[in-house]
């Protein structure tokens, strides 16, 4: 986006007022990208700027400030799928200072409304501004009784049902807290489960997620509290709304009575008093911030006693006795040296952008992900505009690269006037460029649209996708082979020595026996191996040959069956052949195999389809029946259960449940032996239905299902 703008002071009114105009609505649309979809289109640093020049055009014309400009809001409006909760006292919004000068200032003016000399008598607290988003939990009689996003701070989402998954939040305070209380602070995620959380979507063949914040924030959106529940999303206490007794008279003193009862406390919140201190703890801060294991945006600064927060008060939007200090973004300019397609092991094509080496926030950057054909053109995943209309990502392009922690680099924006002349429009490729087969853009059968990713069709016969394929196939959670990593299988890969070559999974447990034979080429003999290694090798894989059913499936590389797919389906179907006859007797929307599929919970239609068409090539099922030949996939393991009233009952939990959270009640009946569903079905034995449940308590009626609620169900498996 272009931050190229005329000077403030050279324009007119008129100018003025449709410039005004003009950022209003921009910065409203960037609000409901980042608030309303977490999916922001531009950089915060960019963000910052336009609504810096929105202020001080609004300074040098008080009298054009519009009622919908960016200074008058807060965050962007509730979505409309959660119930709403009005907050007891407003949540606010800090406001921002990006220099030295700025935090001076701050300081100065906060001893001139307090009509003191500056002479360093205020302390201050100052402590990391986490990047994630804010939330209210409110305890009555030390329960917790909701909890509720930002929203346009007067209103915010009641996500209650998901903020009880998550751990680091209390669902009781201790006796000595009061009666009534809002703790509020910052639910976010780590960045190692993002980056992990990446790494399996990646296996899955699923879109990666674009950074902590937005992850999430998308992950407490979810209105099925399960998923929140997997995702382990993490909590710092650092403010409060309504409370019946204060029990401190100091920010920090509040800060440290949460910690007692419970709450994560931020471990570099300090007590300062001097300018000179307060701007060293920032930097102090910032040179942490590579290290931690959460995205830090800035550091706050707060007045530390609460008699004089009390008399500052607050302007429209934000605290006089606060303020964000603000990093500078970690970005650079850079040139784009290449476009690269890299093909995964689903057949996606991603385009990867190679950039001249340069530094961006410490990190040295020489690849930069273009995500997709339409990221390329400029386009996000919903079709709106992320960069203006005609800069797509050329190939010569000067660009702005972003590094946020330790997601990978993304490209923000071109810079034209740097954009050599000549230069064309990148055309995205209409093959495989490693097997030449056609690449589509598939249509997804239940939306209809169009799908962001290119896939390659080679399937087995891309020898991308086959290697990757195997490199699955040996990772870590799935069958874990030491000594076979991702280099041994390129080479055994390309091998054309037949008693070496691994060109599929069955392959890697027949190496053995035809390296024992007549071997062109003995394994030892080769730079890199030697006679112990290979003997370890050797080892390693034998110790495969018996295998955990839901590892088996996982390593099967199913598109969309990740690793708690995978777990579902073993413990499920119990043994590898239930399992596959199964799946072959399924069709799609027909049949009782592929109702059953689909009642397990935890299993959509999008899974249930990869499913059935991955068993429906002859190929896939003849490489599966080679390995069979060589592993036997243990039986999964069933919970003891003897004397357990609901062993082998099929059960479905509906409506909100009041005693426990969703995962609580599955994983209690699961390990008494019951199957746990999503929907009911003639199989179902027991529906256990909390308040507000509906068509499910319905059709368990209709057919003759025993129900029960949440205490019957309890006194049923003995409280
Ligand atoms: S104090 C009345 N402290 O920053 C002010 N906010 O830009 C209450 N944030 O909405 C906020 N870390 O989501 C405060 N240590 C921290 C924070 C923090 C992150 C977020 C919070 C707030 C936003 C304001």
């Amino acid at each position: 986006m272009s931050t190229e703008a005329t000077a403030i002071d050279a324009l007119t009114i008129e100018e003025a007022a449709a410039e005004l105009e003009r950022l209003a609505k921009v910065v409203s649309s960037n609000d409901e990208l980042y608030h309303g979809k977490d999916q922001p289109a531009i950089s915060d640093a960019d963000y910052d700027a336009l609504k810096r020049r929105n202020d001080a055009i609004e300074a040098r014309y008080p009298e054009l400030i519009r009622a919908d400009s960016p200074s008058r809001r807060v965050g962007s409006a509730p979505s409309a799928s959660f119930a709403q909760i009005t907050h007891s006292r407003p949540m606010l919004s800090l406001d921002n200072t990006f220099s030295d000068e700025d935090v001076q200032d701050f300081i100065g003016s906060v001893y001139r409304f307090l009509g003191q000399l500056p002479d360093g008598s205020i302390a201050f607290t100052a402590e990391p501004k986490i990047d994630g988003l804010s939330m209210s939990i409110r305890y009555e009689n030390r329960k917790l009784v909701s909890a509720a996003t930002r929203g346009d701070g007067t209103t915010g989402e009641n996500v209650t049902a998901n903020v009880k998954t998550i751990k680091d939040i209390p669902n009781t305070l201790p006796a000595d807290a009061p009666d009534v209380v809002e703790v509020r602070g910052e639910v976010y995620m780590a960045k190692s489960d993002f980056l992990a959380l990446n790494a399996q979507m990646e296996a899955e063949g699923k879109q990666t997620y674009v950074n902590p914040r937005n992850t999430a924030a998308g992950s407490l959106r979810q209105l099925d509290a399960k998923v929140t529940a997997s995702r382990n999303l993490r909590f710092f206490a650092y403010a409060w709304g309504e409370i019946s007794e204060m029990p401190a008279d100091t920010q920090l003193g509040m800060v440290e009575a949460f910690g007692k009862w419970g709450f994560p406390i931020n471990p570099l919140m300090k007590r300062l008093s001097s300018v000179e201190d307060i701007i060293g703890h920032y930097r102090e801060i910032g040179l942490k911030r590579p290290d931690l294991d959460y995205d830090i945006d800035g550091v706050v600064y707060k007045v530390d006693r609460l008699d004089l927060q009390a008399r500052l008060g607050f302007r429209s939007r934000s605290p006089r006795w606060a303020t964000a200090h603000k990093f500078p973004a970690e970005q650079a300019f850079t040139t784009v040296e290449k476009i690269e397609i890299q093909v995964g092991r689903t057949g996606a094509l991603t385009p990867v952008a190679r950039l001249t080496p340069i530094t961006v926030g410490g990190v040295v950057v020489t690849n930069a992900t273009l995500h997709n054909e339409d990221y390329i053109k400029g386009v996000g995943n919903s079709g709106e505009r992320i960069r203006e209309d005609d800069h797509d990502i050329r190939v010569g392009d000067t660009v702005i690269v972003q590094r946020a922690g330790d997601v990978i680099p993304q490209v923000l924006d071109v810079v034209m006037e740097k954009r050599p002349t000549g230069s064309v429009s990148y055309e995205f490729p209409k093959t495989c460029p490693v097997c030449g087969s056609h690449a589509v853009r598939e249509v997804n059968e239940k939306t209809g649209k169009v799908d962001a990713v290119t896939r390659c069709t080679g399937g087995f016969t891309c020898s991308a996708q086959a290697t990757e394929h195997l490199k699955h196939f040996v990772s870590r959670n799935a069958y874990d082979i030491e000594g076979l990593g991702a280099k041994q299988v390129d080479f055994f890969f390309e091998s054309e020595d037949p008693s070496l070559q691994i060109r599929t999974a069955p392959d890697i447990f027949t190496l053995e026996k035809r390296q024992a034979g007549s071997a062109l080429t003995k394994l030892e003999n080769i730079d890199g191996f030697g006679k112990v290694s290979v003997g370890k090798l050797y080892a390693a894989i034998n110790e495969r040959r018996s295998i955990a059913l839901h590892r088996f499936i996982y390593a099967l590389g199913i598109r969309h069956v990740g690793e708690t797919t995978a777990k579902l389906l073993a413990r499920s179907y119990g043994t590898y052949e239930a399992f596959e006859t199964a799946m072959k007797e399924a069709a799609p929307l027909f049949g009782e195999a592929w109702n059953e599929l689909n009642a397990i919970d935890g299993i959509g239609e999008i899974v249930a389809r990869a499913l059935v068409e991955f068993y429906k090539e002859p190929r896939n099922v003849e490489v599966i029946t080679r390995l069979l030949a060589e592993v036997t996939p243990e039986v999964a393991e069933q919970p003891v259960t003897s004397g357990s009233p609901v062993a082998g009952k099929t059960v479905v939990f509906t409506g909100s449940l009041e005693k426990f959270t969703r995962d609580e009640a599955k994983a209690r009946a699961e390990g008494l032996g019951a199957k746990v569903a999503g929907s009911v079905s003639k199989k179902t034995d027991i529906l256990v239905a909390g308040p507000g449940a509906g068509s499910k308590l319905e059709k368990a009626r209709e057919l003759g299902v025993q129900t029960m609620d949440e205490d019957e169900w309890l006194a049923l498996i003995g409280g």
